[in-house]
């Protein structure tokens, strides 16, 4: 497949999915790949808002800036022209495929992986918490766009 667009999904838009957005943007532009890449929520809760402040800090402190991000809630029909939709856990990919989006283009980012889901720090919100969130978004989102073939990534 010739991927030419992904769109990063998580519950409420603004701690897990932006940081996939903002390290992918990242790699985007630093290997010229020329993805369209977005994100958005399940849900609406947080419509409007930037990330939280601790994504924001943590993406910082690996020289990426999401700071400009707003979250929005997923669209089932303007975002149905994304080639793949990554989910950060199962019960956001449950959520998506419940909405009508084509299986075929749905996954969760851990299946790049062992699987895994990706943890929700909002309800404990410890800057560990958040790194290790952001080093497991960084380590799926290379194994995922070397399946897409885009090898010899530039970090
Ligand atoms: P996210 O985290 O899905 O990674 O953005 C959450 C943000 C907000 C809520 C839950 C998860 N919330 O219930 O408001």
């Amino acid at each position: 497949m010739n991927l030419k667009s992904v769109l990063f999904v998580c519950l409420g838009n603004i701690c897990r999915s932006p940081l996939a957005e903002g390290i992918a943007r990242d790699l985007n532009e630093k290997n010229k790949w020329n993805i369209k890449i977005d994100s958005c929520g399940t849900s609406s809760l947080h419509r409007g808002e930037s990330p939280h402040i601790k994504s924001i800090k943590t993406a910082k402190d690996y020289g990426i800036d999401i700071s400009m991000q707003k979250s929005r809630p997923i669209n089932v029909y303007s975002d149905m022209e994304f080639d793949i939709i990554i989910a950060m856990d199962s019960q956001n990919k449950i959520d998506i495929l419940s909405l009508g989006f084509p299986p075929n283009k749905v996954f969760k980012l851990g299946e790049f992986g062992e699987g895994q889901d990706i943890p929700d720090p909002y309800f404990y919100p410890s800057d560990e918490g958040f790194k290790e969130v952001y080093l497991l978004i960084e380590s799926l989102l290379h194994k995922m766009f070397i399946y897409y073939g885009f090898s010899k990534i530039k970090e």
